[in-house]
């Protein structure tokens, strides 16, 4: 049996990810602030993850309620992100970019740091940190999500290099392409004068162009399941 710790896992990529794992009997725990799933092996965390303090706690306290010794695997997945605010720097308010930093990028290492330390060093233990194009690429008025995905890349780089003689162990990150979840909303909610490339994006969802975030998630969810095809720190959906 698996555990799957999943951060945002009420809609979206998230919520299609944590019924992979609940379809195949593993047991989750998830953190977000609301949540949609009843099912004995579901163990959720309501925590607003851009106030980040007295997670751990939760977190201790879920593992207090599963039965550790049928554990054989552990996948972090830091899905959780907020794209907001977009717009030119010099609009936004110290506190919206506290917030986004912390949802971001202050939690998905929290997280990482909670896991390497909370199992047994032999645990085999997965994470992945849910990237974007915007970590590889700028993209107009998305300073801040462009920032803390591109850093997100590096700290999971970085985990691959401090880790690599433990056994077991494995650190990527990954593109999951344009889905048709309330990010893409929010996003088609902007105006023209905070975000200039807004009709790309409204066109993207006429022309049917958004990937279902079900099939993504398949597409993420067997490459962690095989362990033999994991090769590299980056996967992005449209090579897989
Ligand atoms: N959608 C895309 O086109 C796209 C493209 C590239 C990358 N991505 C990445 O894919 C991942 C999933 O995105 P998505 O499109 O599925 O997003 P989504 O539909 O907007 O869902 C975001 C999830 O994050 C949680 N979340 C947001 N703010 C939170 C907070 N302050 N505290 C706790 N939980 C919070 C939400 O839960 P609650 O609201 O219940 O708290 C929700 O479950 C993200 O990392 C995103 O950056 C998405």
């Amino acid at each position: 049996m698996k555990l799957f710790i999943i951060s945002g896992a009420s809609k979206g990529l998230g919520a299609s990810l944590l019924n992979l794992a609940l379809d195949d009997s593993h047991i989750a725990i998830t953190i977000s602030r609301t949540k949609n799933n009843k099912h004995p092996h579901h163990f959720h965390i309501a925590h607003d993850l851009a106030k980040p303090k007295g997670l751990d706690s939760k977190l201790d306290k879920a593992l207090t309620k599963i039965d550790l010794k049928k554990i054989k695997t552990v996948h972090l997945i830091n899905n959780a992100a907020v794209i907001e605010p977009i717009g030119d720097i010099e609009n936004f308010k110290l506190e919206d970019i506290e917030k986004h930093l912390k949802v971001n990028f202050l939690t998905p290492m929290a997280l990482c740091s909670w896991v390497m330390r909370s199992f047994d060093k032999k645990m085999p233990i997965t994470i992945v940190n849910i990237s974007s194009g915007a970590a590889f690429h700028p993209i107009i008025n998305w300073s801040l999500y462009c920032g803390t995905k591109s850093g997100l890349k590096m700290f999971t780089d970085c985990l691959a290099v401090d880790y690599q003689t433990r056994k077991n162990f494995r650190a990527l990150s990954f593109s999951p392409g344009v889905m048709d979840t309330n990010m893409q909303s929010t996003i088609r909610k902007q105006t023209k004068k905070t975000f200039k490339n807004i009709g790309k994006f409204k066109q993207l969802k006429q022309k049917n162009e958004l990937l279902p975030p079900d099939k993504v998630a398949m597409g993420l969810y067997s490459l962690i399941q095989s362990q033999k095809n994991i090769t590299e720190t980056h996967y992005d959906i449209r090579n897989l």
